[in-house]
């Protein structure tokens, strides 16, 4: 699903964000992704999404070369690939059912199977009842299932969440974890991004440790650095 190879990216001004990386993810994984702020999670997997290119190196998605990609083919690239953040980032003047079928109608979905995606999908992650409130009319765990609702409508192959739980006091994140567990029992690939040692600890499942653009461990090779 997800392969790594020497890969090293530095940004302008020099700074060197990941070094040297190389490992693989296979399909169907749950892994989390652990480090300290500054040490390089994020800018490993906006390299999945074709957020960034890689410096040196060559990262393979879904069976594809990212960095070669042409631009105008990113959109479809990315139909392959969830992403969720730690700020939700849904679209305030629209309800719930708009944030989630937006996913769908870029797409050209037929309306009346719109429709039933995103009740089906609003279902899975516990929503169904808020399918016409607007995002400030939930509280910061039921907007990020709407993310995550909006994020596997299309039923992607990989699913990334970039820290989150970061907003979220200790209950509500060990749901949202749960959550992104049970999307992965049905066949995603789930990569979690989390600074929440909590978190990894009570869920025992591949963790590879960041520390400063290297991998400091990967519990899939042996390795548990925290
Ligand atoms: N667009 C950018 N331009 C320059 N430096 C960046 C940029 N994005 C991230 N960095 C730097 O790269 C390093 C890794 O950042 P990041 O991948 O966001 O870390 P994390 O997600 O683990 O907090 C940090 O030193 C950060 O300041
Ligand atoms: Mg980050």
């Amino acid at each position: 699903m997800i392969r790594l190879e020497n890969v090293s990216k530095t940004y302008n001004r020099g700074i060197r964000a990941l070094n040297n990386v190389s490992l693989t993810i296979d399909s169907g994984e749950f892994v989390y992704v652990i480090g300290t702020t500054g040490s390089g999670k994020s800018t490993f997997i906006k390299l999945l999404y074709r957020e960034i290119k890689p410096t040196t190196g060559i990262v393979e998605v879904v069976g594809l070369d990212v960095a070669k990609i042409p631009n105008r083919k990113v959109p479809y690239f990315r139909r392959n690939i969830g992403v969720v953040f730690q700020d939700f980032r849904l679209l305030p003047t629209k309800t719930v059912f708009e944030n989630v079928a937006y996913a769908l109608e870029v797409i050209d979905t037929p309306r009346h199977e719109i429709r039933k995606q995103v009740r089906q999908t609003l279902d899975l992650v516990g929503l169904g009842e808020k399918i016409n409130a607007f995002p400030h009319e939930l509280s910061g765990g039921q907007q990020q299932r709407v993310a995550i609702a909006r994020a596997i409508v299309n039923n992607p192959k990989l699913l990334i969440a970039d820290e989150p739980t970061g907003n979220l006091d200790p209950d509500t994140s060990v749901e949202i974890i749960e959550l992104l567990e049970k999307i992965n029992q049905s066949g995603t690939t789930v990569l979690v991004v989390t600074h929440d040692r909590e978190v990894v600890q009570s869920n025992k499942k591949r963790t590879i440790v960041i520390d400063n653009g290297y991998i400091d461990s990967d519990t899939s090779t042996g390795g548990y650095g925290i």
